[in-house]
């Protein structure tokens, strides 16, 4: 049963020395080059969700989750305004074709589907172009190219379709259960609701 669970102060030592074969790794940042880029992300006014990816208790990938652009994204797609980004996706070498990335898109879809930094149309993504089977997985799902380049990239988008928005998460001024601890320039969603909202996806699981 496949998992997402939130990246934490333990479960990082494991995710940092996962890694993906030779020739993929110009395919994806190694793991510690993104939970910086989150890190930045996170002092910078944006938003990122990075998540092991576990069978049980076996940690087989890792993927990150993003919204939006942070202060300091100059360069970033038309499409990443307001909208979601399956950031990074990675399986250990150890654990590839075995069904995982394709179960772990799904989970990150769920996710996304939750809109934890408030509604948005579109999730997109870029991969290298000589990443075909990235290219033919991203397909399966119903990504499309929008001629679009994120640097070398080949950006394909995905509508996301109309759900319900939990209403566990709140706006305002003040959060009743955390008090005042806010990030967000678009949405004042309190930051310690959308991390409950993490966990709560830890639930979510495939056989
Ligand atoms: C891309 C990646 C996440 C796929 O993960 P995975 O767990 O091996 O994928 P799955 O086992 O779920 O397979 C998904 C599909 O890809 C195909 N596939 C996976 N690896 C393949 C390979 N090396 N060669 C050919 N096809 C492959 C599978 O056959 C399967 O096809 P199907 O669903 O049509 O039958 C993994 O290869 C990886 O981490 N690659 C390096 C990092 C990377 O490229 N990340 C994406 C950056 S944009």
């Amino acid at each position: 049963m496949l998992r997402l669970e939130k990246i934490n102060g333990k479960n990082v030592w494991d995710i940092l020395k996962l890694s993906v074969n030779e020739d993929q790794r110009e395919f994806v940042a190694s793991n510690d080059v993104s939970i910086i880029e989150a890190y930045t992300t996170i002092t910078n006014n944006g938003y990122v969700f990075p998540f092991g990816i576990y069978d049980e208790d076996i940690l087989v990938g890792f993927v990150m989750i993003g919204y939006d652009k942070d202060d300091y994204w100059d360069d970033a797609p038309q499409i990443a305004d307001n909208n979601y980004n399956l950031w990074r996706l990675m399986i250990d070498k150890r654990y590839q074709q075995k069904g995982y990335g394709r179960k772990a898109i799904e989970l990150a879809l769920e996710f996304i589907k939750t809109f934890p930094c408030g509604r948005a149309e579109y999730c997109w993504l870029s991969y290298e172009p000589d990443n075909k089977v990235a290219k033919n997985l991203y397909e399966s799902f119903g990504f499309e190219e929008t001629g679009e380049m994120d640097g070398e990239e080949i950006i394909e988008v995905l509508t996301l379709r109309e759900q319900e928005i939990p209403t566990s998460i709140g706006g305002g001024m003040n959060c009743d259960k955390h008090g005042t601890y806010y990030v967000g320039k678009r949405t004042n969603v309190c930051y310690n609701c959308i991390h409950e909202q993490s966990y709560q996806i830890q639930s979510i699981s495939h056989n």
